[in-house]
Protein backbone atom coordinates (compact mmCIF):
# COMPACT_ATOMS: atom_id res chain seq x y z
CA UNK A 1 0.00 0.00 0.00
CA UNK A 2 2.85 2.00 0.74
CA UNK A 3 4.23 1.70 -3.08
CA UNK A 4 0.79 2.12 -4.29
CA UNK A 5 0.58 5.89 -2.49
CA UNK A 6 4.26 6.30 -3.99
CA UNK A 7 2.61 5.76 -7.08
CA UNK A 8 0.34 8.66 -6.74
CA UNK A 9 -2.64 6.43 -6.17
CA UNK A 10 -5.27 5.27 -3.39
CA UNK A 11 -5.75 1.98 -1.51
CA UNK A 12 -8.07 0.52 0.46
CA UNK A 13 -7.34 -2.92 2.66
CA UNK A 14 -10.57 -5.76 3.11
CA UNK A 15 -10.51 -8.68 5.42
CA UNK A 16 -14.71 -9.16 4.76
CA UNK A 17 -15.19 -10.63 1.11
CA UNK A 18 -16.04 -14.18 -0.29
CA UNK A 19 -12.80 -16.26 -0.09
CA UNK A 20 -14.03 -18.94 -2.09
CA UNK A 21 -15.24 -16.78 -5.20
CA UNK A 22 -12.06 -14.41 -5.11
CA UNK A 23 -10.34 -17.72 -5.76
CA UNK A 24 -12.75 -18.77 -8.44
CA UNK A 25 -12.05 -15.22 -10.25
CA UNK A 26 -8.06 -15.61 -9.63
CA UNK A 27 -8.77 -19.25 -11.11
CA UNK A 28 -6.55 -19.77 -7.62
CA UNK A 29 -6.14 -23.44 -6.19
CA UNK A 30 -8.93 -24.24 -3.66
CA UNK A 31 -6.59 -25.09 -1.06
CA UNK A 32 -4.75 -21.79 -1.54
CA UNK A 33 -5.93 -18.71 0.88
CA UNK A 34 -6.54 -15.11 0.17
CA UNK A 35 -5.85 -12.62 3.11
CA UNK A 36 -6.65 -9.81 1.75
CA UNK A 37 -8.37 -7.78 -0.94
CA UNK A 38 -6.99 -4.54 -1.65
CA UNK A 39 -9.06 -2.06 -4.32
CA UNK A 40 -6.65 0.33 -5.77
CA UNK A 41 -7.60 3.51 -7.36
CA UNK A 42 -7.65 7.28 -7.81
CA UNK A 43 -9.43 9.26 -4.79
CA UNK A 44 -12.25 11.30 -5.22
CA UNK A 45 -12.32 14.27 -3.68
CA UNK A 46 -15.88 13.88 -2.41
CA UNK A 47 -15.29 10.13 -1.68
CA UNK A 48 -15.24 10.26 2.44
CA UNK A 49 -18.52 10.02 3.44
CA UNK A 50 -18.09 9.74 7.29
CA UNK A 51 -15.31 11.27 9.19
CA UNK A 52 -12.03 9.54 10.07
CA UNK A 53 -10.06 7.81 12.50
CA UNK A 54 -6.70 8.00 13.07
CA UNK A 55 -4.36 6.64 15.76
CA UNK A 56 -1.63 8.86 16.37
CA UNK A 57 1.22 7.96 14.63
CA UNK A 58 3.09 8.27 18.26
CA UNK A 59 1.40 4.73 19.47
CA UNK A 60 2.26 3.23 15.88
CA UNK A 61 5.58 4.36 15.11
CA UNK A 62 8.90 3.56 16.81
CA UNK A 63 12.14 4.41 16.65
CA UNK A 64 14.29 1.23 17.19
C1 LIG B 1 -6.52 -5.26 7.60
C2 LIG B 1 -7.73 -4.40 7.30
C3 LIG B 1 -8.89 -5.00 6.82
C4 LIG B 1 -10.03 -4.25 6.53
N1 LIG B 1 -11.16 -4.85 6.06
C5 LIG B 1 -12.25 -4.10 5.78
C6 LIG B 1 -13.43 -4.71 5.27
O1 LIG B 1 -13.49 -5.91 5.09
N2 LIG B 1 -14.49 -3.92 5.00
C7 LIG B 1 -14.44 -2.57 5.21
O2 LIG B 1 -15.44 -1.90 4.95
N3 LIG B 1 -13.34 -1.98 5.67
C8 LIG B 1 -12.25 -2.70 5.96
N4 LIG B 1 -11.12 -2.11 6.45
C9 LIG B 1 -11.14 -0.65 6.65
C10 LIG B 1 -10.96 0.05 5.33
O3 LIG B 1 -9.79 -0.38 4.67
C11 LIG B 1 -10.82 1.54 5.56
O4 LIG B 1 -9.70 1.78 6.35
C12 LIG B 1 -12.07 2.05 6.21
O5 LIG B 1 -13.14 1.91 5.31
C13 LIG B 1 -11.93 3.49 6.67
O6 LIG B 1 -11.56 4.34 5.63
P1 LIG B 1 -10.37 5.37 5.86
O7 LIG B 1 -9.11 4.56 5.99
O8 LIG B 1 -10.35 6.21 4.63
O9 LIG B 1 -10.67 6.12 7.10
C14 LIG B 1 -9.98 -2.85 6.73
C15 LIG B 1 -8.82 -2.26 7.20
C16 LIG B 1 -7.71 -3.01 7.49
C17 LIG B 1 -6.44 -2.34 7.99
Amino acid sequence: MIAIAAQKYDSCPMEGFDETRVKKLLNAPMCSRVVMVISVGERDQKGIWGEQFRVPKSEVFFKI
